[in-house]
């Protein structure tokens, strides 16, 4: 039923994937505060940059979605194979307990149980409209006014937890986005990524965006675990969060072999995602954060490709031929919070990198050592930047020499 997908052939529906890119609001806007920046500006220079060498084997993961198996994001197994992450703590409690403390495990919620919104209401003015929000465990709540009309309704489901947080309603039978945005670390409400970032024209665009279905079933399929089952969208029986199932698949068969002792012998019926090769890993995590071909036929390059690091890791001269060292589980644990101390990284460079004066490169150590320093790494050569007109900083997973002055490739 598991199988690990090899494939060259490319039939991707070019609108899906442009769908699934957009969802998460990555339009090309102006830079606003980012271009005040010098060093940040896009290159107007035609790309130089050589495609990756694993090309033919990197997918689409509208491709990955049609090989059979499990893959994340697929919506066609049966809710009965489900059984919900407390299950698989019976066996597996040490992970867990550190998965749920992931921003990944948090990323969406019943708009009433948001601690964000509970402690952080929105009360906001733009031009003649005033917003607010609240949420206190049983409701959640968002009103707008110009001082003649007023709207007021429910708050549905929240979406994001560390970079920001934004609010869905149900109005007129279809589904709105909120115009503004939580955004914890820069601790402020501001417009929603892909959301006009002005006055509104009318009270009837002041109350937020209309979201198309296939979007609405985005922020779910991967936001939540389960919304889509047996092809059925269905967000109200799915999980709040990324949970277990989100990434390895459904999990009954592989309990009933767990208890029948079968797992002892080999048998697992269950995804290890360890299994993969460095292309399929990174296309794997590439089927929420998008892959080299999702950014590439969604035309989200340049600037903006900033977000979705299987893009600027493969196209890094690291990645080389594509290894093991380097793909998202070499620098983060699926299962722990993300580290955000350079140092913690130092490891991952240096066993590629020769890291003495003078040290030359091996066939292990394929990599040169540096002239500068010999420690933090990541601090020099994967900056954070502003990209997109929200205040948050992605880190540039395209490795290479930050020069002053330079702009970013694309
Ligand atoms: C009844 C006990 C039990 C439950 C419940 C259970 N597992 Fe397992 N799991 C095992 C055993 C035993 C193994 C094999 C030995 C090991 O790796 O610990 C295993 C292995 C795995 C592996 C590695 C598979 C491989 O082929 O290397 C994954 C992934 C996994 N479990 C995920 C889950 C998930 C997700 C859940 C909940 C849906 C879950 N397990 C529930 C007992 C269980
Ligand atoms: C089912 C969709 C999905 C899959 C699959 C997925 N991610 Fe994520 N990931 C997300 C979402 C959504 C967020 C945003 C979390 C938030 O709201 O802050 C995220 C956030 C992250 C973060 C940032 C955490 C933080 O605290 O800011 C890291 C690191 C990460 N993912 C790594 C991975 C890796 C590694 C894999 C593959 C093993 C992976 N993800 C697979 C959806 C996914
Ligand atoms: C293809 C998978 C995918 C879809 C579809 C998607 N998201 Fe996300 N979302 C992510 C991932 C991965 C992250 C973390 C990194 C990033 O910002 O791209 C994220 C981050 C976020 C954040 C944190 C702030 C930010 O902009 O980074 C918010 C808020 C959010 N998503 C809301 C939504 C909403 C609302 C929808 C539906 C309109 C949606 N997402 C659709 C995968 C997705
Ligand atoms: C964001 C995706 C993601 C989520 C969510 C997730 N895992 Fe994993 N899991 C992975 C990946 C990727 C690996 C392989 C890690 C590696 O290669 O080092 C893995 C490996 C495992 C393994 C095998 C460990 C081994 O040493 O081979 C088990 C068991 C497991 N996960 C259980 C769980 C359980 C239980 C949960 C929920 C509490 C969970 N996972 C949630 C992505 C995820
Ligand atoms: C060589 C190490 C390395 C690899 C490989 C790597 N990352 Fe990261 N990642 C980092 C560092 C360093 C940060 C920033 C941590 C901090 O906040 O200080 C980061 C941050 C993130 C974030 C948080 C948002 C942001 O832009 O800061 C996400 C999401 C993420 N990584 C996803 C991924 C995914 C998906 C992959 C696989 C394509 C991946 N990473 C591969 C080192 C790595
Ligand atoms: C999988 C092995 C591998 C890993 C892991 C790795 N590198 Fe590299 N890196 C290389 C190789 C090989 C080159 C030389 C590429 C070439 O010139 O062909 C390189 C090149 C570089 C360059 C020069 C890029 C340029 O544009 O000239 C820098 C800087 C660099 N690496 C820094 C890092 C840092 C920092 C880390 C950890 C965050 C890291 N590398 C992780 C293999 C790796
Ligand atoms: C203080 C910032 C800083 C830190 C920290 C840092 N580097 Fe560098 N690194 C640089 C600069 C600047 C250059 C370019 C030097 C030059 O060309 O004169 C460079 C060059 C390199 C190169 C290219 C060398 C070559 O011969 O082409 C590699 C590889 C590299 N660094 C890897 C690393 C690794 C691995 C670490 C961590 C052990 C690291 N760097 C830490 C700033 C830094």
């Amino acid at each position: 039923m598991i199988e690990s997908v090899k494939v060259t052939v490319y039939r991707v529906s070019k609108s899906a994937v442009l769908a699934a890119v957009v969802l998460c609001a990555v339009y090309p806007r102006q830079l606003s505060q980012a271009s005040a920046q010098a060093s940040i500006q896009p290159s107007t220079q035609p790309s130089t940059q050589a495609r990756p060498a694993t090309i033919g084997e990197q997918q689409a993961t509208e491709d990955r979605l049609r090989k059979p198996g499990w893959w994340p994001t697929k919506g066609s197994f049966p809710r009965t194979d489900f059984v919900g992450d407390e299950v698989c703590a019976g066996c597996h409690a040490d992970i867990f307990a550190s998965q749920k403390s992931t921003s990944m495990a948090q990323t969406a919620a019943r708009a009433s149980k948001s601690e964000l919104l509970a402690k952080h209401p929105l009360n906001y003015k733009l031009g003649t409209y005033a917003y607010q929000a609240s949420a206190n465990g049983q409701t959640a709540t968002f009103s707008v006014t110009d001082g003649t009309t007023s709207f007021s309704t429910p708050l549905q489901w929240a979406f994001g937890i560390r970079m920001g947080q934004s609010y869905l309603f149900e109005k007129n039978g279809g589904t709105y986005m909120a115009p503004l945005t939580y955004y914890p670390e820069a601790g402020v409400w501001d417009f929603t990524v892909d959301q006009p970032h002005s006055v509104p024209e009318s009270f009837d665009k002041a109350g937020g965006r209309h979201l198309l279905d296939s979007e609405v079933r985005g922020c779910f399929n991967c936001h939540n675990t389960a919304a889509t089952t047996s092809d059925h969208f269905d967000p109200e029986h799915s999980r709040p969060g990324i949970t277990c199932e989100a990434c390895h698949g459904p999990g009954a068969d592989h309990i009933a072999v767990a208890k029948s002792g079968l797992a002892d012998q080999g048998t697992t019926l269950i995804l290890n995602p360890r299994q993969l090769n460095p292309v399929d890993s990174v296309d794997f995590c590439g089927s929420c954060h998008r892959t080299w071909w999702d950014v590439t036929l969604s035309g989200a390059t340049g600037l903006k490709s900033l977000r979705f690091p299987p893009y600027r890791i493969e196209n890094s001269r690291c990645w080389g031929k594509g290894d093991a060292r380097l793909t998202c589980v070499a620098c983060h644990d699926p299962h722990k919070p993300l580290d955000r101390e350079a140092a913690a990284y130092d490891q991952r460079c240096l066993s590629c990198h020769v890291n003495s004066a003078g040290a030359k490169p091996t066939a292990d150590h394929p990599g040169a050592a540096c002239p500068t320093a010999s420690k933090n790494c990541v601090s020099c050569h994967m900056p954070k930047y502003q990209v997109v007109d929200i205040p948050v900083k992605f880190t540039d997973h395209q490795i290479r020499i930050v020069r002053p002055n330079e702009t970013i490739p694309e």
